[in-house]
C-alpha cells in the first residue's frame, strides 16, 4: 500500500483508481490550495502526489520528494507548466497529465467564447441586467459574424483539432499554425500570416518559454481591427497588459479569455473593457470531464506505483526516455 497525497478534494469518484488499488489517500478534503511548505512536507512522506494546475510542484518540492520515496506526480490537467518537468526527470520522478479526456469539453467552451466575444454577448447581457436596455434597436450591439469567418488556430493538438471540427459546422475557413508542418489543408507556416488573415484567432499551445507572450503588442498589431482573440490555453501566452491596451484602443474587436497571466488576479484593464468576455478557467469544467480527468491522473499514479509506465506519462520524465544515452 502506497501513500498518495491528493492536494484537494477531487470530483466524486475521482480517487477510485487509488482506492481500488488499495492505496492510502492522504490530503485535505477541501478546495483550499496547499501552501508551498505543506507541499514540501507532503512530498517528503508520499509515494505519489496527485495535484491540480494551481499547485506549484517546483524543484524544492521534487527534491523533498526525492529525499523520500516520491515516484510519481500526477497533474489533474492536460497542461503541466506548474510542474518542473526537468527537475522531476532529474530525480527520476514520473509526471502524468490528463490527455484525451477534455478536448471536446474545452472545445465547446472555446466556441462559447468565440460566439460571446464576436456577438458582444457579455456587454449586452450586462446592460440588460443593469436595466440599461430600453428596447430593440437596429444599431445595438452589432457584432461580427462567426459563420463563414476565417478561424486561425495557434497550436493544432487535440484541442485545436476539436475546435476545428466545430468550426466546420459554422462554415468557417480554418487555418492552423504549429511548429511542425502538419501537411494538412489550412497549415500556415508563419504565425504572422495567420494573425493577418484570421477573423478569429484561438490559442491552443502549451505554456513554454517559447510561447510566453507569444501574443504581444506586436502580434496584436498584425491582427485585423475586426478580429477576435480567444485564449483557453494558458494566460501567460498573451501579454495581458498589451491585450487590454489593444481592446481599449479598438485595435482589435474583442477577446474571450478563460485563462489569465496571474491567476486568480485579472488585469484591471481587462476587467474595465466590455469587449472582453472573461471566464474563471472553466474550459474543462463539466462534471463528467472533471471526473474523467481526476480518474485518469489517479490511474497514472497507480500504474507508476505498480512499476509500469502509463500512456499519460510525460515522455521526458519516463526514466531513460528523451535523453542522450
Ligand atoms: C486546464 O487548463 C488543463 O490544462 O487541463
Amino acid at each position: 500500500m502506497a501513500r498518495v497525497f491528493v492536494t484537494r478534494r477531487l470530483p466524486e469518484g475521482g480517487t477510485d483508481p487509488l482506492l481500488a488499488a488499495g492505496h492510502q489517500v492522504l490530503g485535505r478534503d477541501d478546495d483550499r490550495a496547499p501552501s508551498a511548505d505543506e507541499l514540501v512536507a507532503a512530498a517528503r512522506t508520499a509515494d505519489a502526489i496527485v495535484c491540480l494546475l494551481g499547485d506549484r510542484i517546483d524543484g524544492t518540492v521534487l527534491r523533498a520528494g526525492a529525499s523520500g520515496t516520491l515516484r510519481v506526480v500526477a497533474n489533474v490537467a492536460v497542461g503541466f507548466d506548474n510542474v518542473d518537468i526537468a527537475a522531476a526527470a532529474d530525480h527520476g520522478i514520473v509526471v502524468c497529465n490528463t490527455p484525451g479526456v477534455l478536448e471536446d469539453t474545452t472545445a465547446d467552451l472555446t466556441f462559447l467564447l468565440i460566439l460571446a466575444a464576436a456577438r458582444r454577448a457579455h456587454e449586452a447581457a450586462s446592460d440588460l441586467r443593469a436595466g440599461l436596455w430600453d428596447g430593440w434597436g437596429i444599431n445595438q450591439y452589432l457584432g461580427t459574424d462567426v459563420f463563414g469567418a476565417t478561424l486561425g488556430l495557434v497550436g493544432y493538438g487535440r484541442i485545436g483539432r476539436a475546435v476545428a471540427r466545430r468550426a466546420h459546422g459554422f462554415a468557417m475557413s480554418v487555418l492552423h499554425h504549429c511548429r511542425r508542418a502538419t501537411g494538412e489543408a489550412g497549415y500556415v507556416a508563419d504565425l504572422e500570416t495567420l494573425l493577418r488573415q484570421s477573423d478569429i484567432v484561438s490559442l491552443h499551445v502549451p505554456l513554454t518559454p517559447e510561447t510566453h507572450h507569444l501574443i504581444d503588442a506586436g502580434a496584436l498589431a498584425l491582427m485585423k481591427r475586426t478580429a477576435v482573440l480567444v485564449n483557453t490555453a494558458r494566460g501567460p501566452v498573451v501579454d495581458e497588459a498589451a491585450l487590454a491596451g489593444a481592446l481599449h484602443a479598438g485595435r482589435i474587436f474583442a477577446a474571450g479569455l478563460d485563462v489569465f497571466e496571474h491567476e486568480p488576479a485579472v488585469d484591471a484593464g481587462l476587467l474595465s473593457t466590455p469587449r472582453a468576455v472573461l471566464l474563471p478557467h472553466i474550459a474543462s469544467a463539466s462534471q463528467a470531464t472533471r471526473t474523467k480527468m481526476a480518474r485518469l491522473a489517479c490511474a497514472g499514479a497507480v500504474a507508476v506505483l505498480a512499476g509500469t509506465i502509463p500512456p499519460n506519462a510525460i515522455e521526458t520524465t519516463v526514466p531513460g526516455a528523451g535523453r542522450a544515452p
